[in-house]
């Protein structure tokens, strides 16, 4: 059985993935709305992603007898000024994930629940994938620039489809 405070932290990153879901989708009709189709393609996958992540909290909570609460919406942006800008914000929005499965896996520690401390290795691992796949895309934007912005997102959209091959 989970502790109040295992349940509490749990439940607080099911709102996190939920934004994260959240967030990157308006990132995904931002950017098919600017004509970057290959990069709302990976954006929508990185959306149905995080909703499953929320899931596995979700479940989670719930199988160790403590109660899911589900969060009501943010409203996340809806503007972004540029691909350059818009990737940065997914970077940090990572990073900021990472600290708080980092915070869990403190929690469990000082409860001594080594049956999360478990399970949220997956996560642990899952970050060091999530942070490492936006630098490879903030590095190729760096190397581009903006005249190839069309080359750009082709390559994004032949990345995604590589990601999904790794994942099946
Ligand atoms: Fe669920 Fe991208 O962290």
């Amino acid at each position: 059985m989970l502790n109040k405070k295992l349940e509490d932290i749990l439940n607080v990153q099911v709102q996190k993935e939920d934004y994260s879901s959240q967030l990157y989708l308006a990132m995904a009709s931002w950017a098919e709305n600017k004509g970057f189709s290959g990069v709302a393609d990976w954006l929508y996958a990185q959306s149905d992603e995080e909703r499953v992540h929320m899931l596995k909290f979700v479940k989670y909570i719930n199988e160790r007898d403590g109660v899911a609460s589900i969060p009501g919406m943010d409203q996340p942006p809806a503007e972004f000024s540029n691909l350059p800008e818009m990737f940065d914000a997914v970077l940090k929005h990572e990073q900021y994930i990472t600290n708080s499965i980092n915070e869990i896996v403190a929690v469990c520690m000082e409860e001594k629940d080594f049956t999360t401390l478990n399970w949220i290795q997956w996560f642990v691992e899952e970050q060091i994938e999530e942070e490492s796949s936006v630098k490879n895309i903030i590095d190729k934007l760096n190397l581009v620039g903006d005249k190839n912005l069309y080359m750009f997102d082709r390559d994004i959209m032949s990345m995604r489809g590589a990601e999904a091959e790794g994942e099946a």
